[in-house]
């Protein structure tokens, strides 16, 4: 299976465009907005998440880019973890493949119905499914789905939704045996994970935070503790200390107040002591 990490910033991604912190101004590689394309073959690929820069990011990555015919595309569908813009607006940008699966957990599906209405306005440009994160069948793959949180987007606050609203998926190559588990939103260190990244080979972890009070402290944001908290993102601080050996651990959705993103900082390097990497935009893994 091949993974490649087509942006691995949060929201905004990095540097954030409204944001001119002593980060956002540094000279730390630049990152757009977490998305991943996995596929068994290298032909057809999969697209875990639909950022805002889905366009740059297939253009930037030879394997995904149109061809050999006029109008082919390898892509062959979307698994989403979660209703997030950040994670969903890239869907808007995909409408010209004209039908393509979408995968998401049903309380997701249905905020893309109505409040961000994406499905509605993408059914206009014809014949997409969109279909429920269970029973996924990928080519050559096979997946698995773990609730990892009731977290919802901002715009969905009036919602009165059940969850669960985020996912975690692990994706299994049938020939390799190869296992990537895809967590990019953890509100916590979730029951059965240990479970879920049993045997993987790569598990990419929710690294929007370093610390618990990164929004407040480190950046001077004038934004409190509770807005941090109420983001639901387990901080790396908090991640890091429950990760074992066997699997290859790494960060992504890295938010523009954290550390990591500064290849040169203390808190970088205390990643990489903990036995986990920060990988740039257009890594890609091997499984
Ligand atoms: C998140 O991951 O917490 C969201 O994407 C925040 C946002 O709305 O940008
Ligand atoms: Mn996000
Ligand atoms: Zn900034």
């Amino acid at each position: 299976m091949r993974v490649v990490l087509l942006g691995t910033a949060a929201g905004g991604g990095f540097p954030q465009w409204n944001c001119a912190c002593a980060l956002c101004t540094s000279d730390a590689p630049p990152r757009t907005q977490d998305c991943v394309a996995v596929s068994a073959d290298g032909k057809n690929w999969y697209l875990l998440n639909a950022s805002p820069d889905i366009r740059a990011q297939i253009l930037a990555t030879p394997a995904l880019r149109a061809g050999p015919g006029p109008r082919e595309i390898p892509l062959r569908g979307v698994l989403l973890t979660d209703a997030e813009l950040d994670h969903s607006l890239g869907l808007l940008l995909l409408r010209e493949a004209g039908g393509l699966p979408v995968w998401a957990p049903d309380a997701v599906l249905r905020a893309l119905s109505d409040q961000f209405p994406a499905r509605s306005i993408i059914d206009g440009y014809g014949g997409w499914d969109w279909l429920p994160a269970s029973g996924i069948a990928l080519d050559g793959l096979r997946v698995s789905v773990l609730p990892v949180s009731d977290k919802r987007p901002k715009y969905a606050r009036s919602s009165t939704e059940d969850g669960p609203w985020v996912v975690a998926y692990r994706i299994e190559d049938l020939q390799t045996g190869g296992v990537f588990v895809y967590a990019p939103c953890l509100k916590s260190w979730p029951d059965g994970f240990d479970e879920f990244t049993g045997g993987a080979s790569l598990v990419l972890l929710d690294g929007t935070f370093f610390a618990p009070d990164e929004m407040s402290g480190a950046t001077r944001a004038k934004v409190g503790d509770g807005a941090q908290l109420a983001m639901g993102h387990l901080p790396i601080t908090g991640s890091l200390a429950k990760i074992r050996p066997g699997p290859r651990w790494a960060y992504t959705h890295l938010n523009n107040t954290n550390p990591v993103v500064d290849p040169a900082s203390p808190e970088h390097a205390a990643v990489l002591d903990g036995g986990a990497s920060v990988p740039g935009d257009g890594t890609e893994f091997k499984l």
